[in-house]
């Protein structure tokens, strides 16, 4: 039986209560001053201060963990990546340098499409392979939870394979993996101005499949200008509603469409991005319980606005924060950087931010009721700090603090 305790937290962070958290809300983390908690079989057990678990529990039926002067803090959630694929696209990179966009470069037929061409010739293992080292660079920095999507196939074949990566990834890595299926990421060139045929053979070839042999949990599609417009997202994402599938959606992220105000509309788990979202869509993300899912880092290298955290939240926004994982817009899994732009550039402070990666993190991916939080029934996916104080992740800038992974009540080794 694996049993452990964590004792004299200087700062556990539990970010326990109600989720999604909304506005206001974001800032409550539920901190127990000198905390520590005890995990049987995985599962947390207990959680308060150390001199009541220690009342309560013989340290010496236990592996203890002595977290003197370090903060602890439940395990972080990277609810949007797309962490496999084939190929980089580090000569696009240097031309955003020159001056080049994102979008000019998609528009003359470079961006998605080329990772389209190099994923396609990957093999099944050679994807797993290149995903699980991706991984474990992820767990480095805390995460124990990943969303990952396909997108990178546009053709049955391929975006099969993306999914059978992630569900073998899923099976023998430690870190949790849920799956999306991002058929409509794109449209290439054979499909310019046939979308509505992309969709159908998506829709009624791809789906269906997907969901028959439990490949992923949400759908999800790049609704942008030039790409898919929001009557295509609302059908693509309607139709994989009806078959069962939770929504997410890339919204507004170049351009103002109104994608917020589809995921609303949908009920969608979230919408992301949402660098353009408008006023409109800010309240009805904020009223429907979508989660915005900010991807800060994103827009720091593809040097755009930044999306309106800051009132996003000042208007009750569930706001999540992700790394956007992929070889193009944003080749960066880093949770020190994310960190460090949302709270210098978005104005979102270290609890919200700690909210954002962990709890509406959890809501985003449907894993509420089991991980974002460190409560009694909770998985005990845990991350403990070099420093005594969640004042040292944005304070100690770019840098990794996290000292100590703990997926499921066991030690990560590193
Ligand atoms: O979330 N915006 C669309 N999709 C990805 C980028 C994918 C790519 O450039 O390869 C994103 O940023
Ligand atoms: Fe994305």
């Amino acid at each position: 039986m694996n049993k452990l305790i964590i004792k004299n937290a200087s700062e556990l962070v539990t970010c326990k209560g109600n989720f999604p958290k909304h506005g206001k809300e974001m800032s409550d983390i539920g901190m127990i001053k000198n905390g520590a908690l005890v995990v049987e079989n995985g599962i947390i057990i207990a959680v308060g201060s150390t001199d009541e678990i220690l009342s309560e529990y013989n340290e010496k039926d236990y592996k203890v963990i002595d977290a003197k002067d370090k903060a602890v803090l439940p395990g972080f959630i990277d609810s949007h990546t797309h962490f496999i694929f084939g190929g980089y696209r580090a000569d696009e990179f240097s031309w955003r340098l020159r001056g080049d966009t994102y979008m000019e470069i998609m528009q003359r037929g470079g961006g998605i499409t080329n990772t389209v061409r190099a994923t396609r010739q990957e093999t099944l293992d050679s994807l797993v392979e290149s995903g699980r080292k991706r991984l474990k660079k992820m767990m480095q920095f805390g995460v124990t939870t990943v969303e990952g999507k396909s997108g990178y196939g546009l053709d049955f074949d391929t975006e099969i394979k993306q999914l059978k990566a992630m569900k073998m990834l899923n099976e023998s890595e430690p870190i949790d993996i849920v799956s999306t299926f991002l058929g409509p990421h794109s449209v290439l060139p054979e499909y310019k101005g046939k979308e509505e045929e992309f969709l159908d053979f998506l829709i009624k070839d791809v789906m269906p499949i997907v969901k028959k042999e439990h490949l992923a949990e949400f759908a999800d599609i790049f609704c942008e200008k030039n790409v898919f417009s929001i009557e295509q997202s609302r059908r693509f994402l309607q139709a994989a509603k009806d078959m069962g599938f939770k929504l997410k959606i890339h919204a507004d992220e170049i351009y103002q469409l109104g994608g917020a105000e589809l995921a609303a509309e949908l009920h969608a788990t979230s919408a992301d991005h949402l660098l353009q979202a408008s006023d409109d869509g800010i309240k009805a993300m904020a009223q429907s319980g979508v989660i915005s899912t900010l991807l800060a880092i994103t827009a720091f290298s593809l040097k755009e606005e930044y999306a309106r955290g800051r009132y996003m939240i000042d208007n009750n926004c569930a706001v999540a924060l992700a790394t956007d994982l992929n070889p193009g817009s944003c080749f960066s899994n880093s949770i020190p950087l994310l960190i460090a732009v949302s709270a210098i550039q978005m104005k979102l402070s270290i609890e919200e931010i700690i909210t954002a990666l962990t709890i509406n993190a959890a809501v985003a991916v449907n894993r509420q009721d089991t991980i974002g939080s460190l409560e009694v029934g909770k998985k005990a996916d845990i991350i403990i700090l070099e420093y005594p104080s969640i004042n040292f992740l944005p304070y100690h800038v770019g840098v990794n603090i996290v000292e100590t992974v703990i997926k499921n009540g066991k030690v990560l080794t590193l």
